[in-house]
């Protein structure tokens, strides 16, 4: 029978519909972190959780997905289980009594490290030689149905952008690239971000932030900053200054999230990722 707009089929179809979307589940917004080794993804990706907790922006992912994971050291978190040893471990034997793909999930559920607000992965080292593909598609498989579970995902790179494909991801929402203070090092910045283009992941928005500028900040610095941005056609979200506090909160080993709110970098730090939030989150 033809559908017919009116009739009492057409409005049980809408009403179908319309259970359908409520039963959909949101899909999480991914935000990334990229730039050159060392420029301050991991300082950023710190401040941004403490930005995204106190504006209630949860539950919230957070991936370390640097090979030599240092998040959890920023955050003072323990990791005992990284998504690369599960890996390795669903290479071997796996009880008689699971399929792999119920041993990887409770694998994966043991490696989640529980905050409040959010939880902590962390990926660990890639595959060596010899990389056993099924693992990964379990992988990938048991990453979708956790990603679920949140408002979103916050991913720490490395420099290198391969884990982002590892993770199954296909869209970042908010691609986030940190540079030093310097025209050269900001269009470093602009073709890192153009690093993501092979990879097939649609970035929806880009932003850069340049980190460890001199407080105060000289104005002709500030405009030759301006100037790359533009030309490098990568909006500039702002500036984070050098802040000693920083280096202090790492040094005693405290986390980042207990960083006091009227600390200047705290305050710096707000007034970036607010401008990024402004958009639609
Ligand atoms: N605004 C800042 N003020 C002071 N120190 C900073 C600032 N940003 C980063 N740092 C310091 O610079 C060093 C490198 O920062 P971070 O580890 O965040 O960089 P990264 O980009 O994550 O490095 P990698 O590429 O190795 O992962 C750290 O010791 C960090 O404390
Ligand atoms: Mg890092």
């Amino acid at each position: 029978m033809a559908w017919c707009p009116g009739s009492a089929r057409s409005a049980e179809r809408v009403r179908a519909r319309a259970a359908n979307k409520t039963k959909r589940k949101r899909m999480p917004k991914v935000i990334a972190m990229a730039g050159k080794g060392g420029t301050g993804k991991t300082t950023l990706s710190a401040l941004l959780l403490n930005y995204m907790l106190h504006e209630n922006l949860t539950p919230i992912l957070a991936v370390d997905a640097d090979a030599n994971a240092n998040l959890n050291e920023l955050l003072d978190m323990d990791v005992s289980l990284t998504l690369g040893e599960i890996r390795r471990d669903l290479k071997g034997d796996i009880p008689a009594h699971i399929t792999r793909d119920q041993f990887m999930e409770m694998k994966v559920h043991q490696a989640l490290i529980e905050a409040s607000g959010f939880d902590l992965l962390v990926m660990g080292q890639p595959d060596g030689p010899g990389c056993y593909c099924a693992a990964n598609q379990h992988l990938a498989m048991t990453m979708d149905k956790l990603a679920d579970n949140y408002r979103y995902i916050l991913v720490d790179n490395e420099a290198g952008m391969e884990h982002l494909s590892r993770m199954n991801l296909r869209t970042i929402d908010k691609l986030l690239v940190i540079s030093d203070p310097s025209a050269r090092g900001i269009l470093t910045a602009k073709r890192i971000a153009e690093l993501t283009e092979p990879l097939k992941i649609e970035i929806r928005e880009k932003y850069l932030i340049v980190n460890r500028t001199p407080d105060p900040m000289p104005a002709e610095l500030l405009a030759k900053i301006q100037e790359a941005t533009e030309s490098a056609d990568l909006p500039l979200a702002g500036v984070l200054a050098s802040s000693d506090q920083l280096i202090r909160q790492e040094l005693s080993g405290s986390s980042y999230l207990s960083l006091p709110q009227d600390a200047p970098v705290i305050r710096q730090a707000y007034e970036i990722f607010s401008k990024i939030f402004q958009q639609a989150a």
